[in-house]
């Protein structure tokens, strides 16, 4: 994502649905962006503002926002950030607000999940009713569409399998510690220990389905939109 971003210095950066910050705080820490870190959750605000604190992240704004109803001008953003997020909500209204708040020529970049091959009735009765109710997605294509029609041009996107809940993906997401930690956590509780065990019943069923897209498109400036 921060390769098809082009982050620059000093770029203004939006990030919807920033959950505890961490992709905020590396944006700015990596590439000197000013990031407002946004979410409508209060117990993940509180989480990201003690997140940005400990990073030590002053160039890390945390705010309370929804993505259907941006209360920030037009393009008052040089990159908008949305990862795991747009699948939740609606979708439309979603791309049309991200789209509003970017540039002219700033680019919008969204990471979501993908059926990376047709999924059964079961498979979505499994995922999206009972792991992870009301989430809404569908192939790569569709998402390339929904942004095409919120008016972005150029739109490039790279995919991959789901590797999140692989014991090498959790590795690679967590770090061993903190993944030791968790395993941890899980075994002292009963109750713990049997949503793990419902959890990962399904995901084991459900993950050769799914996988991960990263859409990066530019939202035309007038001079771009008069040329095509
Ligand atoms: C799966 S988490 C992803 C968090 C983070 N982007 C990440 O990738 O780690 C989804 C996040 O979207 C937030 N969210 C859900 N609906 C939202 C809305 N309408 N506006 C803003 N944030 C929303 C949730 O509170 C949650 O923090």
């Amino acid at each position: 994502m921060c390769h098809l971003a082009g982050f620059q210095p000093g770029q203004q950066v939006l990030d919807v649905g920033c959950g505890v910050a961490t992709t905020a705080v590396e944006i700015s820490r990596r590439f000197g962006c000013h990031v407002t870190a946004i979410d409508i959750d209060p117990l993940m605000l509180g989480r990201a503002t003690a997140n940005v604190q400990a990073a030590g992240a002053a160039n890390v704004t945390v705010a309370k926002a929804d993505v259907q109803a941006l209360e920030f001008p037009d393009a008052a953003f040089d990159r908008v950030v949305i990862e795991a997020v747009t699948m939740f909500v609606d979708r439309r209204r979603a791309a049309q607000e991200i789209v509003r708040v970017c540039r002219p020529g700033g680019r919008v970049l969204d990471h979501e999940f993908i059926y990376r091959r047709p999924p059964t009735t079961e498979i979505r009765r499994i995922f999206e009713g009972e792991v992870c109710p009301g989430i809404s997605f569908d192939t790569a294509d569709d998402w390339m569409l929904l942004y095409q029609h919120a008016g972005l041009t150029g739109i490039q996107h790279t995919t991959g399998p789901f590797a999140m809940m692989t014991p090498l993906g959790m590795v690679r997401d967590e770090g061993v510690g903190n993944l030791l930690a968790m395993l941890a956590r899980v075994a002292w509780r009963r109750a713990y220990r049997r949503k793990m065990a419902w959890l990962m019943s399904r995901m084991l069923r459900v993950m050769p389905y799914l996988g991960y897209i990263v859409l990066a498109g530019t939202k035309p400036t007038a001079q771009s939109s008069r040329a095509a």
